[in-house]
């Protein structure tokens, strides 16, 4: 890609590649500055591949800053079964190395959907205390005076939100919350997730949520099976998942707007629609 098109996206920052040559993080491995991983669709537009003097290839992660970058570096090492290889970290860097591989995003088999399953649930075994209560009435108090919610929107699904809560205790576990199909990737019939930045503690259940949206019924029973079947469901109840899937609408709408990401309506429409019938449009639900 030439520097013009690459100008032509937004999401390009040619300060970026002008800080990481300044600043040089692993002189000996990050030789040649590739490009931006993810291409168009990369939501943090923080992680690159590099290649060294022998024409290795790894992924570079430049976080905001150290802190993150520690935090990052501290739950990859607690899952390193999920994660490719970590390297090291190097003040706000973190490099992994590159898997050669594809994402789980156009294409998948069952036995994959299986392994995204187990993955899946190995991480959300971790219970970590937790609390979402505030954020989620802070982000829909957000939304609401950003207008993109009317004030009778806002109000209807407080309602719903209280009524769900009474209902249901949400666990709090360290899950993969970002767990959209191009975050898990295959190489030589190895599932890895990708998305460092995707792991982090959440809602016991988050990372069903993709999957539910995503996958068809019958990779969807695959997935549930490795997760670990009926039995390791039984949380997921519909009530809980109407809760879950409300966080869910009102963090990536909030992350989205906080971005400037033009692709608010995919989720606000829904919850404009989850707020009229208090419930999601059934696409985002579990077929039970
Ligand atoms: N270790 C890796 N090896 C090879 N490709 C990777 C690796 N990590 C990420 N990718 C590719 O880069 C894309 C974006 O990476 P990701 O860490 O998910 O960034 P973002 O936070 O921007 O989504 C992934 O969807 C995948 O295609
Ligand atoms: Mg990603």
């Amino acid at each position: 890609m030439t520097t013009k098109t690459l100008h032509k996206h937004s999401w390009f920052r040619d300060t970026d590649f002008h800080t990481i040559n300044t600043e040089k993080p692993f002189p000996d491995k990050c030789l040649n500055l590739k490009k931006r991983l993810g291409g168009i669709q990369a939501v943090s537009g923080e992680v690159f591949l590099v290649i060294d003097a022998a024409g290795q290839k790894y992924k570079l992660h430049r976080c905001k800053n150290t802190a993150r970058a520690r935090r990052i570096a501290m739950i990859v090492n607690l899952l390193q079964k999920v994660f490719p290889a970590l390297i090291g970290r190097d003040r706000c860097y973190i490099l992994f190395s590159f898997v050669n591989g594809r994402t789980l995003e156009k294409r998948r088999t069952i036995k994959e959907c299986f392994e995204m399953g187990k993955l899946c649930s190995y991480v959300s075994a971790i219970q970590i205390k937790g609390n979402f209560h505030f954020s989620f009435q802070r982000k829909l108090n957000d939304l609401a005076s950003n207008k993109l919610l009317a004030p009778a929107e806002k109000k209807s699904l407080q309602q719903i939100y209280f009524q769900l809560k009474k209902q249901v205790k949400l666990c709090s576990v360290l899950e993969l919350w970002d767990s959209g199909l191009p975050n898990f990737m295959v190489s030589e019939g190895k599932i890895f997730f990708v998305d460092e930045g995707g792991a982090e503690i959440s809602i016991r259940g988050s990372c069903l949520l993709s999957m539910i949206e995503k996958l068809n019924s019958k990779q969807f029973k695959s997935f549930s099976q490795g997760y670990g079947g009926r039995k390791a469901m039984t949380f997921f109840t519909s009530e809980y998942e109407l809760l879950l899937r409300l966080f869910y609408f009102v963090g990536i709408i909030f992350a989205r707007m906080k971005r400037g990401d033009k692709r608010i309506n995919k989720y606000l429409k829904p919850l404009k629609y989850f707020a009229r019938k208090g419930k999601p449009p059934i696409r985002f639900l579990m077929k039970r």
